[in-house]
């Protein structure tokens, strides 16, 4: 039998793929899985303790918060700050981001974005949450602090991604470009394990993920496509957590979409720390992400932290389809100028 591969050893031999690196993404990455085991400790004893609910608050995007969103903020705040391998933050739950102090960060050459707790209203009723991650490289001089310039990059800029799933076990996927690796946490020694060698995303798949419940307020094309989904008597899935979402499609195949609704005309989706990091991972799998407007997710320039955009991922074939309803059945939206 194979000796069981922890992700710490997983990462160290990937290490030696990259000639030249200096173990600073290794280090990284090794923080970032030390913070998913101290999140995972409080999602899985949230009902024990005062920590479920909503804090009272509301962030910069308008959302609800809960408290084991601030809980999971902080941990992997803290966790990042003391790793000496990143030189600054983003999160979803943070208005601007977070410079780390040179003589914390050693001048280090990454900067890390971050979803705390994706799929939080999913906590207080004992459904799968997750956290997603991404990481760049500094563009700004490594002398200074970080700029917001290093957070608005493109996701085809990502030196890697990854997800956290906090479900009936918890497992962590990530990927640095080549390929995508997932590891299931063993309880009984601490350590995350490696599970899903070389992730492949089936080229489709019998599941379709919407909230089907704002069909009325999608674009005519979009209602189209779900109307083809349901003739093909696919499976519809929805969590609430599109972190959960994801992670069946990427194993089982399907397409996931949140278009744009009269509530959200840009989507909801954050680029930064949800479309981007999950893009990434979806096509190194082999798979598709693409805005409703069919854009590459991944080539959209970053305006703002908090930019949000619409977003169809999944298996290839089935997001190629999506695009041709799009390209077939679009209305051409008339603008002050005429038709745009
Ligand atoms: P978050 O908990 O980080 O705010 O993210 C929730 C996101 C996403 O994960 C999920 O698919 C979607 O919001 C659900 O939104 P609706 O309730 O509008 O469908
Ligand atoms: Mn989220
Ligand atoms: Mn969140």
């Amino acid at each position: 039998m194979n000796r069981t591969v922890t992700l710490d050893e997983f990462i160290i031999q990937r290490q030696k793929d990259f000639p030249y690196a200096s173990g600073e993404l290794t280090g990284l990455l090794r923080d970032i899985g030390v913070a998913a085991k101290i999140v995972n400790r409080e999602v899985n004893k949230a009902g024990l303790v005062n920590i479920l609910g909503v804090s009272g608050a509301e962030n910069k995007t308008g959302d609800t918060v809960q408290k084991l969103d601030i809980f999971a903020n902080d941990k992997l705040i803290d966790c990042l700050k003391n790793s000496g391998e990143c030189c600054g933050i983003a999160s979803e739950e943070n208005e601007t981001f977070i410079p780390i102090p040179s003589i914390e960060s050693k001048n280090a050459k990454y900067v890390v974005v971050f979803d705390p707790l994706d799929g939080s209203s999913n906590i207080d009723v004992n459904v799968s949450v997750g956290t997603i991650f991404g990481i760049y490289r500094r563009k700004s001089d490594s002398k200074g602090e970080c700029q917001l310039e290093d957070f608005l990059q493109k996701g085809t800029e990502l030196v890697a991604a990854g997800y956290v799933i906090y479900g009936t076990s918890t497992i962590l996927v990530y990927s640095t470009g080549r390929g995508v690796n997932g590891f299931t946490l063993d309880p009984s020694i601490g350590e995350f394990c490696l599970s899903h060698r070389d992730i492949k995303i089936p080229d489709r798949g019998n599941y379709y993920s919407v909230n089907q419940g704002y069909y009325l307020k999608f674009d005519i094309e979009m209602r189209r496509y779900i109307d083809y989904c349901s003739d093909l008597n696919l499976r519809l899935r929805y969590i609430g957590s599109m972190v959960s979402d994801i992670h069946r499609i990427l194993l089982q195949g399907g397409i996931f979409l949140y278009p744009n609704t009269r509530k959200y005309p840009l989507g909801k989706l954050r680029l930064i720390y949800e479309c981007n990091p999950l893009g990434f991972i979806v096509e190194q799998a082999g798979g598709k992400a693409i805005t409703c407007q069919l854009e590459r997710i991944l080539e959209l320039e970053p305006k703002e932290l908090h930019q949000r955009a619409t977003i169809a991922i999944g298996s290839p074939a089935m997001v190629d389809e999506m695009k041709a309803f799009v390209e077939r059945y679009s209305v051409p939206s008339v603008t002050n100028n005429g038709v745009s």
